[in-house]
């Protein structure tokens, strides 16, 4: 999660729309919170990331990821100077949080793991850091020790820097050094983990990180670099998947998943051009990457619009590169579960299309996607608070891409000042009022949600937003010598939940 997702694209959107629909959905933001019990095998959990939490940038033997060369090279890209160096110093506060989660009565916690700690330099070829492997080894065990399930990322946005100075994701060679990574850490532990994302994000990793700028190495090539990036990061996943199938999957039985994310677009009226807008945008943000690991291709309006507007820039290709027919076989049905990540919702209409010669993503999509005033706000200027939005995006999921497999939220939250503790009416009634939604999407809608994720459980480094902005249920004292966690009141409620799957005082259980 970062505090800068979507605010660059969302604050020029506002200058240009402001919305009349409010009026129409204002009856959606209904405070009624569902007495039914969650499903007795819900996972009840949270999220962490590798650069996030851990701190120890350089420590026995980790090698630099794109986050720590930036937080050198390019200082002024982060707040306050507050970067991942130290954090809240997971690396060296193991048994405490793990105490935390015990405290929480949660059974499950995902956490990623940094490439640069197990391969510093990226490459197997360049060696295994022993005391990274153990780290990891440590705490996975441990997890399971106290029947704690891990979810484990692979890989949370902090790619390896090493792998820069050939291009990154922008390079197909990435791809053979993901796979020797994966198939490491599928040897190393694949047979104590059940749950494996391979990456978290790829709209922000490729599109931020390449395209438009959120996130590190910011190796900028407007409309270009996000679907390279996206391209090799699809095969490398689909690959990594078919080693699973091969080597893996017979003796370690886990699930293989990709963490999506989506700020749910939901069209500002019904009228067609504004229902059409709104589908677009929900398939180029997150259709992108779905349809290729369910389907085997990117959505049809992706490949016609860029390859459109690419020919009629004269380009004797599109800017969406194609799969091949071998490529599409890997990648369909190349996801075990369907991991989903939200946060907030826009609304949406229909605009002209922008001009071909300003090449970016967001000029293939060309929709106004905006938040109105009414909505109630949070201290993240892309961030209201848009409870139903939740329940829209579990049907449109279910309806698009089907939920045989389940759906797993493996990221949702609410972003304040990490100083405040008193947090029940704020981060407590976010989190009570998006699971009163979800718990409706399973019951009323009969949608095969398996389980929901805090994030997070400590306060944490928000990326290039420190930890002014944060959304742990515990405190981090920056400041203090070992990180001191304290609760806020938010912890309360959350584990009431988690012990109870129960929302509200009195519950009945489902029929
Ligand atoms: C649960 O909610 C339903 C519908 O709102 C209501 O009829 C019922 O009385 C409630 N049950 C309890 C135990 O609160
Ligand atoms: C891609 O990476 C390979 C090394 O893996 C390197 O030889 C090649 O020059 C890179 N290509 C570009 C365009 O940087
Ligand atoms: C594309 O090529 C045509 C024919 O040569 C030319 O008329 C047109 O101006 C070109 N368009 C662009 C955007 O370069
Ligand atoms: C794109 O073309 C328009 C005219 O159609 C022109 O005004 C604008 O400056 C061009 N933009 C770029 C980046 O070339
Ligand atoms: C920090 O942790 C160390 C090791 O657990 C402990 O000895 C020390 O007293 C702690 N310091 C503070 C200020 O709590």
């Amino acid at each position: 999660m970062t505090i800068i997702k979507g605010g660059l694209i969302l604050s020029f959107i506002c200058l240009i729309h402001r919305g009349t629909a409010q009026t129409t959905l204002g009856h959606l933001f209904s405070e009624e919170v569902s007495n039914i019990s969650f499903p007795k095998n819900f996972k009840w959990g949270y999220a962490s990331a590798a650069y996030q939490v851990e701190g120890a940038w350089n420590l026995d033997g980790k090698g630099p990821s794109v986050w720590d060369y930036d937080a050198r090279n390019n200082p002024d890209w982060f707040i306050n100077g507050q970067n991942g160096d130290v954090g809240p110093d997971g690396y060296h506060n193991v048994d405490v949080d793990i105490e935390l989660l015990l405290r929480q009565k949660v059974n499950t916690y995902r956490l990623s793991i940094a490439w640069t700690r197990i391969l510093p330099n990226g490459l197997l070829s360049g060696g295994i850091n022993q005391k990274g492997i153990d780290f990891y080894k440590n705490i996975i065990t441990k997890l399971r020790a106290n029947n704690i399930e891990p979810v484990v990322t692979m890989m949370h946005w902090d790619q390896p820097r090493a792998l820069e100075d050939n291009g990154g994701f922008l390079n197909e060679s990435i791809i053979p050094a993901f796979l020797d990574y994966a198939t490491l850490l599928w040897e190393t532990y694949g047979d104590d983990v059940q749950w494996w994302t391979t990456f978290n994000e790829p709209k922000q990793i490729c599109g931020g990180g390449y395209d438009w700028g959120w996130s590190s190495p910011q190796n900028l090539l407007p409309g270009i670099g996000s679907y390279i990036c996206g391209h090799n990061l699809l095969r490398a996943h689909a690959k990594a998947y078919k080693i699973y199938n091969e080597r893996f999957r017979e003796t370690q039985k886990g699930k293989i998943s990709v963490n999506l994310d989506l700020t749910w677009q939901e069209p500002a009226t019904n009228s067609p051009e504004d229902e059409e807008a709104a589908e677009r945008g929900r398939l180029f943000w997150l259709g992108w990457f779905a349809h290729p690991m369910v389907f085997g291709d990117y959505p049809e309006i992706m490949k016609q619009r860029i390859g459109d507007r690419s020919r009629r820039l004269n380009l004797t290709t599109s800017r969406l590169p194609e799969f091949t027919e071998e490529e599409k076989e890997e990648l369909k049905d190349s996801i075990d579960f369907f991991a989903i990540q939200m946060y907030t919702t826009n609304l949406v209409t229909a605009q002209e299309d922008a001009p071909v010669n300003e090449t970016s993503f967001d000029n293939d999509l060309s929709i106004n996607s905006y938040q109105p005033d009414d909505w109630p706000t949070t201290l993240s200027s892309w961030f209201r608070v848009v409870p139903w939005g939740a329940r829209r995006l579990l049907n449109w999921i279910r309806d698009t891409y089907g939920d045989e497999k389940g759906i797993f939220i493996t990221e949702n939250g609410y972003p304040d000042d990490q100083t405040i503790l008193e947090d029940m009416d704020t981060r407590g009634r976010c989190h009570k009022l998006y699971l009163s939604n979800i718990n409706d999407a399973i019951y009323k809608d009969k949608i095969n949600v398996i389980g929901y994720l805090a994030w997070s459980l400590i306060d944490d480094v928000e990326w290039y937003g420190g930890w002014v902005v944060t959304f742990g249920q515990y405190n981090v004292d920056f400041t203090s010598e070992n990180k001191t966690r304290t609760p806020k009141q938010s912890t309360e409620y959350y584990r009431k939940v988690v012990t109870t799957g129960c929302l509200v005082d009195d519950c009945v259980e489902p029929l």
